[in-house]
């Protein structure tokens, strides 16, 4: 399988594969690993108001000079002011950015906008940002079934993806939200997805990576890491994969899985039976749990 875009429910495509400039990265000049990532093989770059480097982000893209129809670039929401519209917020991150629309805009958490309507209010506003055309895709992240309803409700556009953190140790948990995600054909995108081996480690998934990595190594003859596993295991799950790193080392084995041969179903339960012995959820300040 290559890097095959997935299709998103307003007919546009989305990169299998995206480079992050949160986390790791959060608050920090991402321009070097910007380009790096670029240069490596990335199109896809996954930012955020919230991130406070959307400047270095735009100064990566444009040291990579690549064309700019050829990435795809994401923003999410910051908490917004009642009193400063989305799309002023918006206009901010596309000159930090240096570009003139986004691939994919997202409203960050729903944390922030507990207030009755309040949600609907800034949906319908992002809604108004994909006619504009400033963004050509529009969704949303850390969204529960509750928050899902509350937009999808007469809603113009359904979200076109829901950003969750996504791991063997929550999959369990986050099925009834995929479930929900399925009937309006939202696409999921996956961070967090490699937690078990760094956030997590010791747990009973890791004899069960290691085991499979040493497979893949075997009848590729080409090293995997457990790292590789648990994005080929979010790959089966059909989920686009929002990673990042600091080292400029690890780029090119990220993007190897791409070409990677599959898991075998019997691979893929042994995960999903391993990630179910335990539950862990890393990023939880940006999820409202209770549905
Ligand atoms: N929407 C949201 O609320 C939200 C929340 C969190 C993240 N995100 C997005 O998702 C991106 C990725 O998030 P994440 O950092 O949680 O993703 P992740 O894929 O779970 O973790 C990435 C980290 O894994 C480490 N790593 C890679 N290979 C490893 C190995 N073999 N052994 C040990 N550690 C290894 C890297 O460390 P090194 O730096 O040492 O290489 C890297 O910093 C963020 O940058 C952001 O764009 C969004």
């Amino acid at each position: 399988m290559a890097n095959t875009p997935i299709k998103l429910n307003d007919n546009t495509t989305i990169p299998l594969l995206a480079f992050g400039t949160g986390t790791a990265l959060y608050g920090t000049d991402a321009e070097h690993l910007v380009t790096a990532a670029i240069n490596a093989g990335f199109t896809h770059l996954d930012g955020a108001q919230a991130y406070k480097n959307e400047d270095s982000l735009g100064a990566g893209i444009v040291a990579a000079g690549k064309a700019r129809k050829q990435l795809f670039v994401t923003t999410k929401l910051a908490k917004q002011p009642e009193d400063k519209s989305v799309r002023d917020s918006l206009v901010e991150s596309l000159a930090k950015l240096q570009v003139d629309y986004v691939d994919l805009f997202l409203i960050h958490t729903p944390i922030y906008y507990q207030e009755p309507g309040r949600l609907k209010a800034v949906w319908r506003q992002v809604e108004a940002i994909k006619k504009e055309g400033l963004a050509r895709s529009i969704g949303v992240s850390n969204f529960r079934p509750a928050q899902l309803r509350e937009i999808l409700d007469g809603a113009e556009f359904p979200p076109s993806v829901n950003q969750i953190e996504f791991h063997p140790y929550v999959y369990n948990d986050l099925l009834p939200t995929l479930e929900l995600q399925k009937q309006y054909g939202i696409v999921t995108e996956s961070y967090g997805g490699l937690s078990p081996i760094f956030r997590f480690k010791g747990g009973p998934l890791d004899p069960v990576l290691t085991s499979i990595a040493n497979r893949l190594s075997e009848t590729t003859g080409k090293p995997f890491n457990e790292a590789e596993v648990l994005f080929l295991w979010q790959r089966e799950k059909g989920v686009v994969i929002v990673t990042t790193t600091t080292k400029e080392s690890r780029l090119a084995g990220y993007l190897s899985i791409l070409d990677a041969p599959k898991l075998t179903d019997d691979e893929i339960n042994l995960i999903d039976e391993a990630g179910a012995k335990e539950h862990h959820r890393h990023f939880v300040r940006v999820t409202i749990l209770e549905d």
